[in-house]
């Protein structure tokens, strides 16, 4: 696991656009693994000005999203599938992109849909994370066991808690998702995850300092031989 700290949130997104720049210019038929939540929306919007200044063309990439609310109508504006199109997907000119359904009838086969998806593809080559400050990647909460394939989840208190900003009120937030499993992301070629802000100082200790654990999820990226994480200084300064 490779770590660099930098001064603020901006550098942090202009380190990861460049990673995620180069592999598309290294790579156009890449498959990028993407995220949502507020981590990745300044590089997102990196993204896009390089693609509207004809620096970065998306043609043969395809993306797979980490997950999706289940109940939550995919037009609602606060439905991952809302927000990538309006943070990326719209904004540049993707191959292809996917999110689980979060409203499909039978939500068990949906996950295994998910799963051979992905691996169809010929798998994910980057996939960018952010982290909770409950130490979850994707909606891989802390619990007694990581969870392998894409799967059907509970959203922990915590995170209902820190996703409550999103919605009018706690109530509103949905109580499952669909996520790609500890195993889906394992499964990538290399994976870059963000973090900033105080608020995710402790799980980021327990990621790059602690013991693999599924009380904290994102410690299991020491298992991969390919990470890099970029922090701002708030995120790292429990390091
Ligand atoms: P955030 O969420 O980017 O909104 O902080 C990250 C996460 O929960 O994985």
């Amino acid at each position: 696991m490779i770590v660099h700290v930098f001064g603020d949130a901006s550098q942090v997104a202009k380190a990861a656009a460049s990673i995620l720049s180069a592999q598309i210019l290294r790579k156009p038929d890449s498959v990028l693994g993407l995220a949502t939540g507020a981590t990745p929306v300044a590089t997102y919007e990196r993204l896009v000005k390089l693609h509207k200044k004809g620096i970065l063309d998306f043609s043969g990439v395809t993306t797979f999203n980490l997950d999706e609310y289940v109940g939550l109508p995919s037009d609602h504006q606060e439905s991952y599938i809302s927000f990538m199109k309006r943070h990326l997907f719209d904004q540049v000119n993707l191959k292809a992109s996917y999110l689980p359904d979060g409203n499909a009838k039978d939500l068990a086969a949906e996950c295994q849909r998910y799963e051979e998806l992905i691996t169809s593809t010929g798998g994910i080559d980057l996939q960018l994370l952010g982290i909770g400050s409950n130490g979850h990647i994707g909606f891989n909460e802390p619990g007694d066991n990581f969870v392998f394939g894409t799967n059907l989840t509970d959203l922990t208190q915590s995170t209902i808690e820190a996703n409550k900003r999103f919605f009018d009120s706690a109530d509103q937030v949905p109580r499952q998702a669909i996520s790609m499993g500890i195993g889906t992301i394992l499964s990538a070629q290399e994976i870059l995850l963000l973090a900033m802000g105080k608020n995710k100082a402790e799980a980021v200790l327990g990621m790059v300092r602690g013991d693999i654990t599924p009380k904290n999820p994102s410690s299991i990226l020491k298992g991969h031989p390919r990470v890099t994480v970029l922090l701002d200084e708030d995120a790292a300064s429990l390091l």
